[in-house]
């Protein structure tokens, strides 16, 4: 298998006109009629080259739109990329992030060796630029992947690696924009190993392939450690909600748990949280089985899961003064002689019986045993993220995660997490009405509701198995990917939720 294209950054004290670079890439604002001082410094040593690009109206500063001018002798860049940033007054920080992803994202394309990022000059002082370089970094990593492990033919290919860096002339802010790229290269890094680990399909990443690289992720950091669960296990300790999930598959299920323990003596006295990842390597239904159409993204249905092993990654590098759990229930989601049923009750971890009146809505039968695992473990607060129902995409579309809680305060620190990171949520409501649609006549819950707001009636299920723990669930059915590449990203996961909960943690534990 082939590599994913290797994407290095750094920041670089340098001038802007001497900067030598395959790309330099700076701001327009559409709105922003006078180039700022240093489009006219580099348009000088052009000729007034940028000016009368922009004066012909080849490019307006449209956002997703890009405009190449080639360098002469009298700068060091071999071209300019002048991209396109919209209004300024709209601007935010994802303003930042998506314009250094349209730039990463041409780099590749033309087969740029390196790329030069001076994309902060035109925000002025509006946003702090630590935050600036983190998204700058962020949006490198988003804009420069690529998902081809298994693209042999060389053709429209792409270079191994691209060189990329932030550049000022000014040390000062040079010293703040690097704390913020070096946060953003190991958050951009933690997402595209999500982003991999989710395109990859269920032919080549199994529940126990899932197991392996949980392992091996633990294996590369001194800080985490990782238990895995076989069915024999599983069995053992009464995990009836994984089981039957996976009992109609010849890949057996998993339980996977992270544990990641910061260094020092203040360990004990700070809070533990869970981040509860679905990871259904396939989900076809099972007996209750999905139309054939669009049945291959169902591959993605593992992306909760691998976005927690994201931010368990983050996290380690990071060095965040937290304890955090990352535990990924896996099966695969297979019809079969051994599968379960519709009719079935499972009595699942917790003890709770469930009613099974549908084997498609598999995610909560296992979600609710790792649940009830978190609450075992005394964790303070649990998030989950699942891609959990097709009726949340129905409700939000594929711009933002549904967010539903038991706490105000962590509903709002996700909310802020989500501002900063550009991942977004909305809330929705998981209360008693939606719980009461749950309860069975003949076990304790029945695993779904009525014909209405199924992405609550999903939450509600879950919100009986986590006890007296503050809870917040993502479902990200509708953000997991993206349908069509843009000019931002190329199509397929886009490992939503790892930069969401890795800012979530970095607030929490106030980095
Ligand atoms: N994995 C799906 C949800 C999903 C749908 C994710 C579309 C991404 C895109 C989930 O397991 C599922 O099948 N949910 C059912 C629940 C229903 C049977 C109550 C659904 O949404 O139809
Ligand atoms: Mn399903
Ligand atoms: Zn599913």
């Amino acid at each position: 298998m082939k590599q994913i294209i290797n994407v290095e950054l750094k920041t670089r004290k340098v001038d802007f006109g001497k900067c030598e670079t395959d790309l330099l890439a700076i701001g327009q604002f559409s709105d922003v009629k006078a180039p700022d001082t240093l489009s006219r410094e580099i348009d000088r040593k052009l000729n007034g080259e940028i000016g009368r690009l922009i004066k012909l109206g080849d490019f307006r500063g449209k956002e997703g739109t890009s405009a190449v001018i080639y360098g002469n002798d009298r700068i060091g860049a071999r071209r300019i990329l002048l991209i396109g940033m919209g209004e300024k007054k709209k601007a935010t920080l994802d303003t930042v992030r998506r314009a250094a992803a349209n730039a990463a994202k041409r780099s590749v394309e033309i087969k740029a060796k390196s790329l030069s990022l001076a994309l902060h000059r035109a925000f002025s002082e509006r946003f702090d630029l630590t935050a600036m370089g983190r998204a700058m970094a962020e949006g490198t990593y988003l804009g420069s992947y690529r998902y081809d492990e298994f693209v042999t033919e060389s053709e429209n290919g792409r270079l191994s690696s691209l060189s990329v860096e932030v550049i000022d002339s000014d040390s000062a802010k040079i010293k703040k924009l690097d704390n913020g790229v070096k946060s953003g290269t190991i958050i951009g890094k933690a997402q595209s190993y999500a982003r991999t680990l989710a395109n990859r399909p269920a032919n080549v990443i199994n529940p126990p392939e899932l197991a392996a690289v949980a392992k091996d992720l633990a294996r590369a950091s001194k800080r985490l450690s990782c238990t895995v669960f076989d069915e024999k296990q599983m069995a053992a300790k009464g995990m009836g909600g994984v089981l039957a999930v996976g009992s109609g598959s010849k890949t057996a299920p998993r339980f996977i748990i992270l544990k990641y323990s910061p260094g020092g003596k203040t360990a004990g006295s700070r809070p533990t949280v869970a981040l509860v990842g679905k990871a259904i390597t396939f989900d076809s239904g099972g007996i209750s089985i999905k139309p054939a159409a669009n049945m291959d993204e169902m591959k993605l249905d593992k992306t909760g899961g691998v976005t927690v092993l994201g931010t368990m990654k983050a996290v380690a590098e990071l060095g965040l003064p937290l304890n955090i759990y990352g535990i990924i229930p896996s099966a695969e989601n297979m019809p079969g002689g051994t599968s379960y049923r519709p009719g079935d009750i499972i009595t699942t971890f917790s003890e709770k019986t469930v009613e099974v009146l549908n084997t498609d809505a598999e995610g909560r039968m296992i979600l609710c045993d790792a649940l009830s695992y978190a609450v075992g473990q005394k964790c303070d607060i649990i998030i989950d993220i699942a891609t959990l129902t097709g009726a949340c995409r129905v409700a939000l579309g594929t711009y933002m995660a549904g967010l539903m809680s038991n706490d105000g305060k962590l509903m709002k620190q996700l909310q802020r997490a989500a501002e900063d990171s550009g991942e977004k949520v909305w809330p929705m409501p998981s209360g008693d009405e939606y719980a009461q649609e749950m309860k069975s006549k003949i076990a304790d819950l029945k695993n779904i509701g009525s014909k209405w707001g199924g992405a609550c009636t999903a939450a509600a299920f879950l919100r009986q198995f986590v006890g007296d723990a503050k809870w917040a669930h993502l479902d990200i059915a509708g953000v997991e990917m993206f349908e069509k590449a843009t000019e931002f990203a190329t199509e397929g996961s886009s490992g939503f939720g790892v930069r969401l909960l890795t800012k979530y943690l970095m607030n929490l534990a106030g980095k």
